[in-house]
Order: C-alpha cells, then sequence, then structure tokens
C-alpha cells in the first residue's frame, strides 16, 4: 500500500494551480468540471487534485493498493466501527480506481483505492521537479488514538514516536502519515518529494525567484533522516520539499522520545536555519476536514 495523492477544496484553484506548477513544479494531468489534477514525474496518475469549492478543506488523503489489501482495510474499517462510505466501484478522475472514504478519529479524511487502470510510464527523473507525494501530517487532539487506528486498522507500522509526533509507514518509507500535537484537528502540512537534496535546493531556488521564501530549512529531520525545506502556499497550506527520506524493513527498531534529543535551540540535525513559527502555526488552521461521509 502506498501513499498516492491529496485531494484538497479550495476558493482560487487556478492560483493554487499556478503556483504548483511554476514555480512549484508539478505538471497538470487534465482539468474537467471543477477539478484540476497535477502529477509529479514518477508513474502515478496523478499526486494533487484541487477542486474548486467555496471553502478551504482537505477532502481526502488517498492510498493505493492491490484489491486484497483495500478489500482488507475495508473490512477492517466496517469491524472496527469508523465512519465509512459504502464501497464506490468507480472514481471520476485518471485511474478510474474504486474504492472507499473513511474518516479518521477526528475527521481526518482517508480514501483506499484500487487503481482500474494502468499507471502511465514516469517522466524522466530531474533535479528540479517533485516526484511524488511523500507524506501527509495531521494535527490531532489525541495522538496515542490515531496512531492505533492506522496501525490496528489501516494496517500501519509505528516508525518513531518523538514528544510531539508519531511517524506510520505502510511501506519501505519511513512515514507517510504522520500525527502531530494539537489543540486543531487540521492538515499540517503536505511532502513533496525530490530526486536528491540537490534538488530540493534548486527548487528552493526557484521559489525564491518567483518571491517565496522558505518558512523553515533547508535541514535534515531527525525521525526519518529526511532533508526539508517548507513553504506557505499562497492557498494557505503548508508544504514542503524533502528528499533522502530513510527506507526501513521489518528490523526497524520504532524509535522513542528519547531517541532523538537536540542541542538547545535546536530543532533539526544541522541547525541552519529557525523556523518562522507564525507563518507555520498560521498554515495550521487554513485546511479543516472535510466531512464527506454523512451518517
Ligand atoms: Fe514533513
Amino acid at each position: 500500500m502506498h501513499l498516492r495523492s491529496i485531494e484538497f477544496q479550495m476558493p482560487d484553484r487556478q492560483a493554487a494551480v499556478d503556483f504548483l506548477t511554476d514555480p512549484w513544479g508539478l505538471r497538470e494531468v487534465t482539468t474537467r468540471g471543477t477539478t484540476t489534477w497535477l502529477r509529479g514525474t514518477a508513474g502515478q496518475h496523478y499526486s494533487v487534485a484541487i477542486t474548486e469549492g467555496a471553502e478551504r478543506a482537505l477532502l481526502s488523503a488517498t492510498l493505493t493498493g492491490t484489491r486484497e489489501e483495500i478489500d482488507g482495510v475495508y473490512r477492517r474499517v466496517r469491524e472496527a466501527g469508523l465512519r465509512h462510505s459504502e464501497w464506490i466501484d468507480r472514481f471520476d478522475e485518471p485511474g478510474q480506481g474504486s474504492g472507499f472514504y473513511v474518516s479518521g478519529l477526528e475527521g481526518e479524511p482517508y480514501r483506499f483505492v484500487v487503481e482500474n487502470e494502468p499507471a502511465p510510464d514516469a517522466l524522466p527523473t530531474d533535479r528540479a521537479n517533485p516526484v511524488r507525494i511523500a507524506h501527509v501530517v495531521f494535527n490531532t487532539t489525541d495522538r496515542a488514538a490515531a496512531s492505533r487506528m492506522l496501525t490496528d486498522v489501516f494496517g500501519f507500522r509505528l516508525s518513531d514516536s518523538t514528544g510531539f509526533m508519531n511517524f506510520l509507514r505502510c511501506d519501505e518509507l519511513h512515514h507517510v502519515i504522520a500525527y502531530a500535537d494539537s489543540k486543531l484537528s487540521t492538515l499540517n502540512h503536505v511532502a513533496f518529494e525530490m530526486h536528491d537534496t540537490d534538488a530540493v535546493l534548486r527548487g528552493m531556488g526557484r521559489l525564491k525567484d518567483a518571491g517565496w521564501g522558505t518558512v523553515w530549512g533547508p535541514g535534515r529531520h531527525g525521525p526519518g533522516d529526511n532533508v526539508f525545506a517548507y513553504f506557505v502556499g499562497p492557498f494557505g497550506a503548508c508544504i514542503e520539499y524533502t528528499a533522502e527520506i530513510l527506507r526501513v524493513n521489518d528490523s526497524y527498531v520504532t524509535g522513542t522520545p528519547d531517541s532523538w534529543k537536540f542541542p538547545s535551540g535546536r530543532f533539526d540535525q544541522w541547525g541552519i536555519f529557525t523556523r518562522d513559527m507564525e507563518a507555520m502555526s498560521a498554515s495550521n488552521s487554513t485546511f479543516p476536514f472535510h466531512r464527506l461521509i454523512t451518517g
């Protein structure tokens, strides 16, 4: 199972599409009706969908897998009594997948999809543009409960737990979903994988040329060991370029808060840049969850 895409609703779709294509570096797959789909260089149908709508909302974070994997999650979702949609035979989007929506404990919107069309070819690797979605982080008021849902119902593994975040995986990537302690139940940020650290820096340069500075980074995280650079886009959400995320297997020993201690005043391994806490914290309230599932 893999994290494939994220789906947003926002009032000014075109401004977001313009930013996410140039300078951010995604490419438009298609636009139909009120929705535009964008992709990175990975061989995936798409990475981001943006639907025009009156209010900003996170519609879903989409995981894809085999029919057997997704059937298994669907069965456990029903057994656990989580709020979910019925099985949907065809999503009207690139890939034409089938699957279902399920709300997390605080309404965080997940969608599980079996793709029914072969994925497109990957585009040539470059050192400029995002490859795919790397991870999504949610703010949560109950990190332990949210993590248990991912491990027990969705079949994730806990990779690391720090003083305020849990990092969870469903494939070889150290984390694809993380939960951060908060008073809010909202989107924290979305990360896009870049080919390497050089590509993160080149991306930063392109953003700088276009008038967009980082709100944090470049730096290198502790858990996951990934290089990062965070920005707040014109749509208000925090988005990240990342690279070199740790690949793990079953032998990875789950980290505890004691596993990651930075020197005083440091929040990452490099310690080059401080965070713009005001901008980052303002971004935390921009994308509430959209409750697609009723009843
Ligand atoms: Fe991140």
